[in-house]
């Protein structure tokens, strides 16, 4: 992986997002059912020194930007200590320590996070409107998340250097019509809001009309806003970027469902209980906790995963996500990974 990282950034897998928890504090109405999801025995999840020993694994290969994500990563009771001990791997090259939250409990949080080395925070969002906010979570805690926002801001304003971007999944019917407020939330705050097409998952009841497509939301943004202007995407984002001149924050799209991005998709992930995956569609996962477990102790990834690696992003790139030739590459990548650890 590292002679990538040297070679070509945009080849490498270099950005791991790891599954602190299944739980979850909200019940989003796109994500979760009302009564939660099933969640595994606790002797299934890795462990912190297992999530830092993978980590430290992955970092020593190229990996130079980490995820915590959920479930709701702040509900995992050592997330302070976890990230600490994530956060010490910048010396061995992570330049990145990011979190997906729904900054329930962010507010409280964030100082030690940020002294920890949190440096990007993606926190979902999906209204504007405290009673809306109800509806869509199940719970109430509007003003909480605004507290997380409004610290991050004031932390930057000393000079944190957190990058802040905001998730707000578009439901037509539901919260279409927050559009442009959140568009001139970037205003006069640097802030990049990220509308996200909404997603089918198991029993979360998609239905194609509920779902805004990326050229609707493009055609809202446009009529109030026609000088909206495209802007540069950094490499690997899943993201298309755009700005309205003069604004300070961007904009960005998820179009998962109407454009795909995998053919710059660079992201590895480890699920709570210790699978590896490489897409998050795909269905071939390798138990690195298994393997870890076994063994009790692992050997970094060798030649032949680099290898790996290197065949499937070049086959990734002329091919689409679901052919047949990337399945069998992601395959054989986690196969090999596997044996590795
Ligand atoms: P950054 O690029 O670091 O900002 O992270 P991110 O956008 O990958 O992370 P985040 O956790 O904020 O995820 C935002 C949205 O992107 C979520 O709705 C994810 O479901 C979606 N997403 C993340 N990775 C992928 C992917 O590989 N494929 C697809 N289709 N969607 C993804
Ligand atoms: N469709 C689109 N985005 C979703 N998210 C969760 N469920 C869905 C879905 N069904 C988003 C969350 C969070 C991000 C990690 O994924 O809002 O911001
Ligand atoms: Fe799902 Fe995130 Fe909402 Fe929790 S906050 S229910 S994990 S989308």
């Amino acid at each position: 992986l590292s002679s990538y990282l040297t070679d070509d950034f945009s080849r490498a897998h270099n950005y791991l997002r790891i599954s602190v928890t299944e739980r979850c504090n909200l019940r989003c109405v796109y994500c979760m059912p009302e009564n939660g999801v099933p969640l595994s025995p606790s002797a299934h999840l890795l462990t912190t020194p297992e999530i830092v020993y993978l980590s430290q694994l992955f970092v020593s290969q190229g990996v130079d930007k980490i995820r915590l994500t959920g479930g709701e990563p702040t509900v995992r009771k050592d997330i302070i200590d976890l990230m600490t001990q994530i956060g010490r791997l910048r010396r061995s090259g992570l330049k990145e320590l990011c979190l997906t939250t729904n900054g329930l409990t962010l507010h409280r949080k964030l100082d030690a996070m940020v002294e920890a080395g949190l440096t990007g925070v993606n926190l979902s969002l999906d209204t504007l409107d405290p009673y809306q906010f109800t509806i869509m979570t199940r719970r109430n805690g509007h003003e909480a998340v605004t507290r997380s926002i409004e610290r991050i801001l004031e932390m930057n304003r000393l000079g944190a250097g957190i990058k802040l971007k905001i998730n707000c999944v578009v439901m037509r019917g539901i919260n279409e019509r927050e559009i442009i407020p959140f568009v001139e939330l970037g205003k006069n705050k640097d802030i990049e809001v990220r509308f996200i097409e909404y997603m089918p998952f198991d029993g979360n009841k998609w239905s194609q009309g509920k779902m805004l497509s990326f050229k609707e939301m493009l055609a809202t943004i446009r009529e109030k806003y026609p000088d909206l202007q495209k802007i540069q995407d950094h490499k690997n984002d899943t993201s298309k970027t755009y700005q309205v001149p003069g604004f300070l924050g961007k904009l960005g799209f998820i179009t998962s469902m109407t454009h795909n991005f995998c053919g710059t998709c660079n992201r590895l992930r480890i699920t709570s209980d210790g699978n590896l995956k490489v897409c998050l569609f795909g269905n071939s996962e390798v138990s690195l906790r298994d393997i870890l477990r076994e063994r009790n102790n692992g050997e970094p990834i060798d030649q032949a995963a680099v290898d790996a690696i290197d065949q499937l992003e070049t086959d990734a790139r002329n091919a689409s996500l679901r052919d047949s030739d990337v399945s069998e590459q992601d395959q054989r990548l986690l196969e090999i990974i596997g044996a590795a650890v």
